[in-house]
């Protein structure tokens, strides 16, 4: 990378800014009413659009410091066993709502740590899934594994995954290190990465992903190059390479880490910079915000055929916009509207018991959020945006649309984040790397008094 930048920009342009894993985001949902949900199933129904479907598997075993994602801390097998029934149940209460056994296209696993699940609670998901929805013979099933629950069994957890047929897998790493992974409390021997990783192959995944993060305490540009370039030697097919979302207002186990030994801005900056160069030079493409792929990827040709998508999931290939979300916490879109799942196992079982589907908040769209969503995938997934194509789209002139933010565009221009023509919207090299900052321009909802995580 040629860009150069002074640590006073550095420090100015590290503000609090949404990932944009949806627009509008999600402290903007508010409650909603289960007719409201109802109608955009209802909507959906009229469709011929085929399905995605989420599943939240919330239970890890131990709770990793850094973690921002919605978990609950479980050894109790039983209290797993009951999720699972009444996962099942929320399957078929919203298939319910389709007049006919929706076509279903991506089907990801996510949590929390999915592969707490047994084979037999796997199972019983599964075939609920397959009662209610016709899942495509070429789906996209993918997985989140953590290597820590599918290493000591030798690979049968594995293989069973793959006999299921799962397609991709992703495997949280974070940091090799043993320093950080002791400050981070997340104890996972190299051996362990490289021979679940190994496993994983042997068995026939093609699709292997693995999670890093930068941004942890202990972590230095030299230290974190070695987990680069041993990573970047297995040859996974994907690295999502995850900038440390720091939210303790949120998530108050974030406290616990030692403060004072996590990178600077700056150095923040460079482990992000020596490791994506680590991976350039490893043969892997630069893809989206914080995701590197190999050329033979699907998502790396997603990304060239200017196809690829964000959700709440991340980057993915977009098989279908629609998405149902299933278990506590989950986020589904369907039809212009988002729906969010209660977040206590509790208010959960309540709803489902009851026979209602478990919906406390969301977002229905209106049009102007449409036109701005768009713009916003278009900058973090293609990082272009043609003005003429929205014109075509939204019958509406660009420029004169967007004028109210004129001051914010040119001002991004003068960063040298973003070049402007009549035709397009470009971020330029410094600009892709900021490029949450310059998809915040199109956010109507966002205030200066926003609490989200920085953008380095
Ligand atoms: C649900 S976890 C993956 C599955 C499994 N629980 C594991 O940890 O191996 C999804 C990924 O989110 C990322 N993640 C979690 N908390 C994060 C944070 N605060 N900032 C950035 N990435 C985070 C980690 O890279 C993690 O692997
Ligand atoms: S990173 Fe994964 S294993 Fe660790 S607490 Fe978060 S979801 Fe659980």
């Amino acid at each position: 990378m040629t860009v150069q930048i002074d640590s006073q920009d550095l420090l100015r342009w590290n503000r609090s800014v949404p990932r944009y894993t949806s627009y509008p985001t999600a402290p903007q949902f508010y409650s909603l009413g289960l007719s409201d949900a109802v109608s955009a199933l209802k909507r959906f129904d009229e469709s011929k659009r085929p399905l995605s479907l989420y599943l939240h598997i919330p239970f890890c075993r131990s709770m990793c410091l850094f973690c921002g994602c919605s978990v609950i801390l479980n050894r109790r097998p039983e209290k797993q066993a009951v999720y699972v029934d009444l996962i099942c149940r929320e399957i078929e209460l919203a298939a319910r709502e389709f007049s006919s056994k929706r076509r279903v296209t991506q089907l990801h696993f996510g949590g929390g740590t999915p592969t707490m699940l047994t084979e037999e609670e796997f199972d019983r998901i599964l075939t609920a899934l397959h009662v209610a929805f016709s899942i495509d013979a070429a789906a996209e099933i993918s997985i989140e594994i953590d290597p820590r629950t599918v290493y000591a069994d030798g690979g049968k957890k594995l293989r069973y995954l793959h006999r299921a047929g799962f397609t991709r897998v992703s495997f949280g790493v974070q940091d090799l290190d043993p320093l950080v992974q002791e400050a981070v409390r997340r104890r996972q021997s190299e051996e362990m990465t490289v021979e679940t990783f190994r496993m994983a192959r042997e068995i026939g995944f093609s699709g292997i992903n693995i999670d890093l993060i930068y941004g942890l305490p202990f972590q230095t540009t030299e230290r974190f190059q070695k987990t680069a370039r041993r990573i970047a030697e297995m040859q996974p097919d994907r690295i999502a390479f995850f900038s440390y979302a720091k939210i303790p207002w949120m998530k108050e186990h974030q406290k616990a880490m030692p403060e004072e030994a996590e990178p600077s801005v700056k150095e923040k900056f460079q482990i992000y910079v020596d490791a994506r160069k680590i991976f350039l030079e490893a043969g892997y493409e630069a893809i989206g915000m914080d995701h590197f792929s190999l050329s033979s990827d699907s998502l790396t040709k997603a990304f060239h055929e200017k196809t690829l998508w964000r959700n709440f999931q991340g980057y993915s290939l977009k098989l279908a916009e629609d998405l149902l979300g299933f278990g506590v916490t989950s986020i589904g879109y369907m039809d212009s509207a988002f729906l969010q799942n209660v977040k206590t196992i509790d208010e959960y079982r309540r709803e489902i018991e009851a026979g209602r589907l478990p919906i406390l908040r969301g977002f229905v769209l209106g049009e102007e959020d449409h036109r701005r969503r768009w713009v916003i995938q278009r900058l973090m997934c293609h990082f272009e945006l043609d003005k003429r194509e929205f014109e075509r789209l939204f019958s509406l002139p660009f420029d004169e649309h967007f004028v109210s933010l004129r001051a914010q565009l040119e001002a991004l221009k003068e960063e040298g984040m973003l070049e402007e023509s009549s035709e397009k919207l470009l971020p330029t090299e410094l600009g892709c790397l900021f490029i949450r900052l310059i998809a915040s321009a199109f956010d109507a909802y966002l205030k200066p008094e926003d609490h989200f995580s920085k953008s380095i």
